[in-house]
């Protein structure tokens, strides 16, 4: 029987060592690290990890900074608030809460934002940092799988790992984060073949495709480690709906060695290591060492 990975302890860990940070560079340098989350439009899911963001932040004892937009708000708009957020001392970290609706291009968006101010990693210069080696600001989900990973292993180096999945926000970032601790990677997706067996080899299982319980118990390693990113609801049975990642986690339970579930595993990180980018990016445009997060 695998452990189950808490992602609600990992998280709370990390939560405690942002605000000790915090309540330190405050003291110390009077820096508030402050975080700007905008959010366009009124999908309920996008509302419900906003307002998980915003309460997290002050928590942490961070300035929050919420811009909500109307759904027809302009392209040119939303780049002039950005602009303005770039500019404003007190503001560290600019989030703009991914998808966004109709018309507008997110592409654009994220391109507007000061990459030392890019606490969600996805500028061009971040990601393009992240793949040379260097040091960058890194999507949060990402590096909330590798933080699950230290939970259960102290030391990466060596192990092989597939990472199922190629987004901006998730994949490729993660890739990266892996090679960064000396892991031998697969890179697979949906038009991958034989997925069972390449991921039979390895030791670690991070599956990132948004396809409800793909990978099958028997498709796993004995003893080894699933980091599940997938957040789906399945079709309503007897009028309820249930949460599901990508892992058929009943059948991995006796097969893997450690496992995260859906809900309560990798969802739970996301936030906190937002917070620590926050932290992270207030330390470095302030001019002060990396803080101990
Ligand atoms: N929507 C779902 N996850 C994320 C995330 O990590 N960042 C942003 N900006 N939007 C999201």
């Amino acid at each position: 029987m695998a452990r189950i990975i808490d992602g609600k302890v990992v998280a709370a860990e990390l939560r405690n060592r942002v605000a000790g940070e915090v309540a330190r560079v405050k003291s110390q340098h009077d820096l508030t690290p402050g975080l700007a989350v905008l959010l366009v439009g009124n999908d309920p899911a996008s509302e419900v990890y906003v307002r998980s963001k915003h309460a997290q932040t002050q928590a942490a004892g961070m300035a929050s900074f919420e811009h909500k937009l109307p759904t027809d708000v302009t392209q040119a708009e939303l780049l002039a608030l950005i602009l303005k957020l770039n500019r404003d001392p007190a503001v560290h970290g600019i989030l703009v809460q991914l998808p966004l609706p109709g018309p507008l291009n997110a592409e654009a968006v994220i391109h507007a934002i000061d990459p030392a101010k890019d606490v969600d990693g996805l500028h061009p210069s971040n990601a393009g940092r992240l793949a040379g080696g260097f040091a960058a600001l890194t999507p949060c989900t990402p590096l909330g799988c590798i933080l699950l990973t230290k939970s259960v292993h102290s030391s990466l180096e060596g192990m092989s790992a597939i990472v199922i999945g190629r987004s901006n926000l998730v994949g490729r970032p993660l890739v990266q984060l892996l090679l960064n601790q000396n892991v031998t990677v697969t890179i697979a997706h949906s038009r991958s073949r034989d997925l069972p067996q390449l991921i039979r080899r390895v030791d670690l299982v991070y599956a990132a495709v948004g396809r409800p319980e793909l990978v099958r118990g028997d498709w796993i390693k004995p003893g080894a480690t699933v980091i599940d990113v997938g957040i789906n609801r399945t079709a309503a049975e007897g009028g309820k709906t249930r949460l599901v990642g990508d892992v058929a986690f009943h059948e991995a339970l006796d097969i893997a060695g450690a496992i995260t579930p859906v809900p309560g595993g990798v969802g739970q990180m996301t936030v906190a290591c937002l917070l620590a980018n926050t932290l992270r990016a207030a330390c470095a445009i302030a001019g002060l060492p990396n803080p101990a997060v």
